[in-house]
C-alpha cells in the first residue's frame, strides 16, 4: 500500500528531516511511528499525504507513484486518507453533525446519504447523543472521536494520525486507539505517530522508530488482515461526473476548515 524507496528529504533551509528512508506498509496494516520530537516523524506523512514533496527518492501510495502525480490529482489521493490531527481541527461553530458531514458535502455527497452515513459514524465512534453538541461542549477525547469520524466518513482506505492522544489523558487516548484498532480489524490501514510508549506496548501492533531522520528500528512482521471496509454502500456516495471531478475540493482537514468557514462567513455576510 505504501513504499518508501530510498527517500530523502531536506527542508529548504537545510534541514535534512528524513535521510534514505526504505519502508513497506502492507493494506490493514496497523503502525505505530515512535521517535523523539523532530526525529522526522511528521514529515513522513505529510509525504504520504503529498503535504510536502521528497527531495529524493520515490513513494508508491495505492499502487501510485505519488511523486510523479499531477497536482489535479491530488484531491483524490487525498480522497482515500482520512487525517486525524493532534489539535482536532474542528470547527467551533458547528456542530458534531456538521462538522463531520461537512466532509462528505465537500464531495458532492447527497443530503440523505450524508445524514445515514453520518449517523452511522457517529455511532460508531460512541456519540451518537451528542449529534448537536458544539465542539466548545465536549471533552478533549470527545472532540478527537469528532474528528476521528470525520476522517472515517468518506471511507478512507488509509487512516493517519499524527500525535491523536498528544492532547487528551490516557484514558482516553487507549479508547482512541483501541477504536482504531477496532477499525483496522475491519480492513483499513492505521498509521500512527505517538509518544506514548506505555500505549504502544499496550497494542501489539507494528512499530517503527524513526531516529533522526532514519529508520532506526522496525519490528516488521506484517500480519494479513481481510479486506473488508467498514459498511458503506459505495452507492451512498455521489456519483461524481469525471467533467467536474478535477474541481473536488481537498479533503484533507486543513483545507475543510479553511472552506468551511469561508461558507460560514458568506452565510453570515447574506444576512446582515
Ligand atoms: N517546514 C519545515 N521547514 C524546515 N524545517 C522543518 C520543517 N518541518 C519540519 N522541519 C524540521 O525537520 C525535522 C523533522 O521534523 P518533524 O518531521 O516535524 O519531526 P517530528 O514530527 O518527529 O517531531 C525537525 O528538525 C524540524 O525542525
Ligand atoms: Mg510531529
Amino acid at each position: 500500500m505504501i513504499r518508501f524507496n530510498n527517500v530523502s528529504k531536506v527542508y529548504p533551509n537545510g534541514t535534512r528531516a528524513l535521510n534514505k528512508v526504505n519502508i513497506d506498509i502492507q493494506k490493514g496494516e496497523f503502525v505505530f511511528i515512535v521517535g523523539a520530537s523532530g526525529a522526522g516523524k511528521s514529515t513522513f506523512l505529510k509525504l504520504i499525504m503529498k503535504e510536502e514533496e521528497p527531495t529524493s527518492g520515490s513513494i508508491i501510495v495505492n499502487d501510485t507513484n505519488i511523486t510523479e502525480m499531477k497536482r489535479r490529482k491530488v484531491p483524490y489521493l487525498r480522497r482515500t486518507m482520512g487525517i486525524v490531527f493532534q489539535d482536532f481541527r474542528l470547527i467551533d461553530k458547528m456542530t458534531v453533525f456538521d462538522n463531520v458531514a461537512f466532509a462528505m458535502r465537500v464531495i458532492g455527497a447527497r443530503p440523505k446519504a450524508v445524514k445515514k452515513r453520518v449517523h452511522y459514524i457517529l455511532g460508531l465512534v460512541g456519540l451518537k447523543d451528542k449529534a448537536q453538541s458544539r465542539p466548545a461542549e465536549l471533552s478533549g477525547g470527545e472532540q478527537q472521536r469528532v474528528s476521528l469520524a470525520r476522517a472515517l466518513v468518506n471511507n478512507p482506505s488509509l487512516i493517519i494520525a499524527d500525535e491523536p492522544t498528544g492532547n487528551i489523558d490516557p484514558e482516553m487516548s487507549f479508547e482512541i486507539i483501541e477504536l482504531l484498532n477496532e477499525i483496522n480489524k475491519q480492513g483499513t490501514t492505521i498509521i500512527v505517530v505517538t509518544h506514548e510508549h506505555e500505549l504502544v506496548h499496550k497494542f501489539k501492533n507494528r512499530v517503527i522508530e524513526i531516529q533522526g531522520g532514519e529508520i532506526m528500528s522496525d519490528t516488521g512482521a506484517p500480519t494479513e488482515k481481510a479486506d473488508v471496509k467498514i459498511e458503506i454502500a459505495e452507492e451512498e456516495l455521489a456519483e461524481i461526473p469525471e467533467e467536474i471531478a478535477e474541481e473536488i475540493p481537498d479533503v484533507s482537514s486543513e483545507e475543510l476548515n479553511r472552506e468551511a468557514l469561508a461558507a460560514i462567513e458568506d452565510e453570515e455576510a447574506a444576512e446582515e
